[in-house]
C-alpha cells in the first residue's frame, strides 16, 4: 500500500509545538512586515492597526532601526551583566531619553520587557520608602509576572495566580474619593496613565492632579505605567504631558525598542542610586539593555522626532474620528492612536474582526473590554491607508 505523507502546515506545528495562550489565536501567517503593512506567505497584504500592541510606533522595519541593527550586530553582541561596562549604545539612547524627560528623571534601567519594568519599580518603590504598600486602579493592566499581576486590577485574571504580594489594594480609577486610600504606609501608586487593556480610559486632568497631590503629601510614589501609550503613541511623547504632571518613576517598554525587546524603569539619581547598596547589586539582569535593541531604540526615538510623527498624530486621530461613522458604532475613545471604538458587545465585535481581517485588516478587542475594537496603527499610518482602514471596518459592522 503505498502511503503519501504530508508535511504538517506551520499552523499545525505552531498548535504542537509552541506553548499556547489561548485556544484561539488569530493565527494569521506573516512572512514579511513593511511599514503599516504585513504580508503573508501568498504576498496578501493586512494593514496592521494593532501594531503589535504598540510596539511598531514607526512602522514595520524602519529603515533607520534595521541600519541602526545591522551596524551594532557587526560591531558587538552581549558582553557582561548589565551596568559593569562602558557599552555607547546604552549611553547614547539614556542620554538621548533624558534629554526628552524632565530634570527629575534622569536615571534610566534598562530591563528587557514592561513586566520587568514593573517588577523593578516595585522593588524600587519598597526600598526607597522603606513601605510595603502597593497600590493600583480597577481594570488596569500591568504584565504577567507575578508583581506585575499583583496589581493587576481584574480579579477573574488573577485570581487562580493567588497568592501573589501581601498588602496591595485597587482602587477606582478616575475617582476622587478612593485618593484617601493612598496613605503613608503606601509605598507606590501604579497607574497606566491612559488605560489600554480597560478599553482605552482617558483619566481627567483634575484627577491626575489630585492623584500626584495626595501622593506627594502622603509620600507614596506615583509610577506611570507609560509601556503602552508612551513614544507618541497619543500625541506627545509621554502621555504625563498631557495633564501638567511628573511621575516620580516611569516605566516604558513596547513601542521604545522599535521592533526590538526592551523597556525601562526610570527616576532621579537620588531614588535610583537605592538599588545600589545595601545590598550592593539590589538589582541586576543578564541582558537588560542589551546593545542591539539599544541602538534599535536610540534609532527609533531619533525617527519619532526627525520624522515629526508625534506633531502629525492629532490630525490621524481626527480623521479616523470623522471616518469611523457606521451608525452602530457607539463611541470612539482614547487620546492619539491609542483609540477604542465601541460597539454594542463582543458578539457584534467579534463577527466584525474577522470580516476585517477577511478583508485585508488586523485589529482585535481588549483584555479587559471584549465590546470594543483596538485602533492602535503605527503613527506612520498615512491619511489614504486610514481612508482604507475607515472603510474596511465600517463595512464590518453589522448590525
Ligand atoms: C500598560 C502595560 N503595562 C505593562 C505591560 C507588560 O509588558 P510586557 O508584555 O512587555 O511584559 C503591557 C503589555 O501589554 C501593557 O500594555
Amino acid at each position: 500500500m503505498l502511503y503519501i505523507c504530508r508535511m504538517p502546515t506551520e499552523r499545525e506545528r505552531l498548535l504542537r509545538h509552541l506553548a499556547p495562550t489561548s485556544d484561539s489565536p488569530i493565527g494569521l501567517n506573516i512572512a514579511r512586515a513593511e511599514g503599516v503593512y504585513m504580508f503573508d506567505p501568498d504576498g496578501r497584504k493586512y494593514l496592521d492597526l494593532i501594531a503589535g500592541i504598540s510596539v511598531s510606533n514607526v512602522g514595520h522595519r524602519h529603515p533607520k532601526v534595521v541600519e541602526a541593527i545591522k551596524n551594532q550586530a557587526d560591531t558587538h553582541l552581549h558582553l557582561m551583566v548589565y551596568g559593569e561596562y562602558v557599552q555607547s549604545p546604552q549611553v547614547k539612547f539614556a542620554d538621548q531619553l533624558a534629554a526628552v524627560l524632565p530634570d527629575n528623571l534622569d536615571s534610566v534601567y534598562f530591563v528587557n520587557s514592561g513586566s520587568e519594568a514593573i517588577e523593578g519599580a516595585i522593588k524600587l518603590a519598597k526600598k526607597a520608602t522603606g513601605r510595603a504598600g502597593l497600590m493600583s486602579f480597577e481594570n488596569a493592566y500591568h504584565g504577567s509576572s507575578n508583581g506585575a499581576l499583583t496589581l493587576m486590577g481584574n480579579e477573574e485574571f488573577k485570581h487562580p495566580f493567588y497568592p501573589l504580594l501581601p498588602e496591595t489594594s485597587v482602587i477606582r480609577h478616575n475617582n476622587f474619593d478612593d485618593l484617601k486610600n493612598i496613605t503613608e504606609e503606601t509605598a507606590a501608586v501604579f497607574l497606566e496613565t491612559i488605560q489600554g487593556e480597560a478599553g482605552i480610559r482617558v483619566p481627567s486632568k483634575e484627577f491626575m492632579q489630585a492623584l500626584r497631590n495626595r501622593c506627594t503629601q502622603t509620600g507614596a510614589l506615583l509610577v506611570l505605567d507609560e509601556i503602552q501609550c508612551g513614544f507618541g503613541r497619543t500625541g506627545k511623547m509621554f502621555a504625563f504631558e498631557h495633564f501638567d504632571i511628573v511621575p516620580d518613576i516611569l516605566l516604558l517598554a513596547k513601542g521604545m525598542g522599535g521592533g526590538m525587546p526592551i523597556g525601562a524603569f526610570i527616576a532621579s539619581k537620588e531614588l535610583m542610586s537605592t538599588l545600589s547598596h545595601n545590598p550592593i547589586l539590589g538589582h541586576i539582569t543578564t541582558f537588560g539593555g542589551h546593545p542591539v535593541s539599544c541602538a534599535a531604540g536610540s534609532a527609533c526615538l531619533s525617527v519619532i522626532q526627525e520624522e515629526a510623527l508625534i506633531e502629525s498624530v492629532p490630525a490621524k486621530e481626527k480623521l479616523f474620528r470623522e471616518l469611523l461613522n457606521h451608525p452602530e458604532i457607539k463611541e470612539i475613545r482614547g487620546k492619539g492612536l491609542m483609540l477604542a471604538m465601541q460597539l454594542r458587545d463582543s458578539e457584534q465585535l467579534f463577527p466584525a474582526i474577522d470580516r476585517c481581517i477577511e478583508n485585508g485588516l488586523v485589529t482585535d478587542w481588549f483584555l479587559f473590554c471584549d465590546s470594543a475594537m483596538r485602533i492602535a496603527p503605527p503613527l506612520t499610518i498615512t491619511d489614504e491607508e486610514i481612508a482604507e482602514a475607515c472603510s474596511i471596518i465600517n463595512e464590518s459592522i453589522q448590525n
